[in-house]
């Protein structure tokens, strides 16, 4: 039948989420239909999609009968979490097992599960190269995501895991564009040394993760990661400055450093960085840019997302 099957898409109003409803709604020719999940049903967010034609329904993360409802006759269903809104690990996998027990209730065909790796596979907690965090982590956005991923398994629905990555996006919106010096230059700062960051442009995630709903059963049960280039602080920072007209130094600091910068989650995020660093051949490795661009062939590259998106990065 003719746009027969649901996608819900939890996070709708957000960047993945966002990106995924879009990407189903700009490709009529899918027999694909998106169902968008808010907790602001009448909110300027949701208007939106609606006026873009998706379904909006509302549910809470924290209410695993309120998903059941919004996952109920969907086919497929992308599950993300937001650990930004609240910083707490725990919370951030009661969430990922109220969606999971959900897709289970709705008997979901096909769950996208957006994770990251769990970091301590890595670098266990008895190592002294970074900072345990809150007792149990070393990158507690991460390992709590992967710590998340057997629950999917656990409740039998057939899932796909979809480890995502650094988005560019973090220069427009996450506070990390081109700062102003003392010395009025312009530069990014990042704990990356000489080392590749693994990038995405944020509105890829959401297409690379319509391509896995359209292969469909061949994902399922496996562990997919997506990038859109892999490129070091320097040639971010060379690429601003063609592209911004200014020039942009790339700003390398410590990890250390990085975790003293006292902003909520710098030492969250300076292990990040330290644990992308020092497993670059890994973390790359595991976010192949032909199967990214398999499930999206119109993936950006670093700088082909510069160019669409360079004057929304703020002047600072
Ligand atoms: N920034 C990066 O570079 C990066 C890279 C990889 C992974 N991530 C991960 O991406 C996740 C965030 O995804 P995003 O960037 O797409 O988020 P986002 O743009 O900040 O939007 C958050 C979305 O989550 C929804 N949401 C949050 N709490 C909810 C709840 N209790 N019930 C229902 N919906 C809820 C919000 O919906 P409403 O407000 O409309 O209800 C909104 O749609 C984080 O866990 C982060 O670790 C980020």
């Amino acid at each position: 039948m003719y746009n027969s099957r649901i996608i819900a898409v939890v996070g709708a109003t957000g960047s993945q989420g966002g990106g995924l409803v879009r990407a189903i709604l700009a490709d009529p020719a899918s027999d694909f239909r998106a169902r968008a999940i808010t907790r602001k049903a009448n909110g300027e967010k949701a208007d939106a999609l609606r006026k873009l034609g998706a379904e909006v329904v509302e549910a809470d993360l924290d209410n695993e009968a309120s998903l059941a409802k919004a996952f109920d006759g969907a086919y497929g269903a992308y599950c993300v979490t937001n650990y930004w809104e609240h910083m707490t690990p725990a919370k951030e996998v009661s969430q990922a097992r109220n969606m999971a027990q959900a897709a289970k209730t709705a008997k979901v065909e096909h769950v996208i599960w957006s994770t990251l790796e769990d970091t301590r596979l890595r670098v266990p907690l008895t190592d002294s190269r970074m900072p345990t965090l809150m007792e149990k982590y070393k990158v507690p956005h991460f390992d709590a995501k992967g710590d998340a991923d057997v629950l999917f398994a656990e409740a039998g629905v057939p899932t796909t895991y979809l480890l995502t990555t650094f988005y560019w996006d973090n220069f427009v919106y996450f506070g990390m564009g081109p700062k102003k010096g003392p010395d009025g230059k312009y530069s990014i700062t990042m704990p990356m040394g000489n080392a590749r960051l693994s990038g995405i442009a944020s509105e890829d995630i959401g297409k690379c993760a319509l391509g896995i709903f359209k292969q469909g059963k061949q994902w399922i049960g496996k562990r997919v990661g997506i990038a859109g280039d892999h490129v070091t602080g320097a040639q971010m920072a060379a690429a601003m400055s063609k592209a911004l007209g200014k020039e942009v130094a790339y700003n390398v600091v410590t990890p250390e450093m990085f975790r003293g910068f006292g902003f909520p989650g710098a030492d969250d995020l300076g292990n990040m960085f330290q644990y992308y660093t020092e497993f670059e051949k890994e973390f790359s490795a595991a976010r192949s840019l032909d199967t990214s661009r398999s499930l999206n062939p119109e993936l950006l590259d670093f700088n082909s997302w510069l160019a669409k998106y360079k004057d929304r990065i703020p002047e600072a």
